[in-house]
């Protein structure tokens, strides 16, 4: 009885959360929200092919966006606790749910233990990979801390400065080849939890779309440290 009081007592989220398929679904959202951030992220980034005035007059475009309604930097005070809370809840659940996938495995009964798929390993350390570069990178480009020579206001400057050592181009490469590998199959993945799934012509759909997206994503942001190496960006 006591059991029963307890489980109407617990909220509705909180029950959802527990579940497997809650944490699932709270992936596929906040994974995909990422991505949204990321398609927008990498179409900014080819604004350095345009030059320094057009690169940073984005960069201080971002700052006022929402005025005189929002103050300045509104805008991006807002999106920033979103985001991290939208990786915060993908890497929470992506553990958990590792660890559930782990304890489900029949040890000991059977001796042979279920291999990790190739997909989950991958993601597994390309997450962390990811998580590892962001901190990285907002030392670099937001706060300039990892910076060789960081100037504020002028990201087009700070960026050739990161592409202009050889650390900065192989962080950045490994990190945007860890991108595609990661929404190859997040994406995928995330649409099937969502329900996209359910035919071979949408399961085909599906594939051919991830595909699309991780060569277009991982193009697009590696055409930055390229255009620095090869001197097209200076
Ligand atoms: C070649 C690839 C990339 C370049 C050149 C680049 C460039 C930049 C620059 C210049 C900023 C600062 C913008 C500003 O303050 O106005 C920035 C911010 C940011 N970037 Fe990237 N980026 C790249 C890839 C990525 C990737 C792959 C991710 C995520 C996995 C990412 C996540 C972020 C985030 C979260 C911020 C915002 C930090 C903040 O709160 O200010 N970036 N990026």
């Amino acid at each position: 009885m006591a059991v029963a009081t307890d489980r109407r007592a617990t909220v509705v989220p909180v029950r959802v959360w527990r579940s497997t398929v809650g944490k699932k679904t709270a992936m596929a959202v906040s994974g995909l929200m990422m991505l949204l951030y990321l398609v927008l992220h990498m179409l900014g980034n080819l604004k350095v092919f345009f030059g320094p005035e057009d690169m940073n007059g984005y960069a201080h475009w971002l700052r006022t966006i929402g005025e005189p309604v929002l103050h300045h930097e509104w805008f991006l005070w807002i999106m920033r606790p979103l985001l991290l809370a939208a990786v915060i809840v993908h890497g929470v659940a992506a553990y958990q749910l590792s660890r559930r996938d782990i304890a489900a495995r029949p040890v000991g009964y059977v001796h042979r233990r279920r291999p990790v798929s190739y997909a989950t390993r991958t993601m597994r350390w390309g997450g962390i990979i990811l998580a590892l570069f962001v901190v990285w990178h907002v030392l670099d480009l937001t706060t300039g801390t990892v910076n060789p020579d960081f100037r504020s206001g002028e990201p087009y400057h700070n960026i050739v400065e990161t592409f202009s050592t050889w650390y900065g181009n192989a962080i950045y490469i490994v990190a945007m080849l860890a991108v595609g590998l990661h929404i190859r199959h997040g994406f995928r993945s995330a649409a099937l939890t969502l329900g996209a799934g359910g035919s071979a012509a949408r399961d085909r759909a599906l594939r051919v779309t991830s595909d699309a997206l991780a060569l277009v994503l991982t193009a697009g942001f590696l055409s930055v440290p390229i255009g620095v190496m090869t001197g097209l960006v200076d």
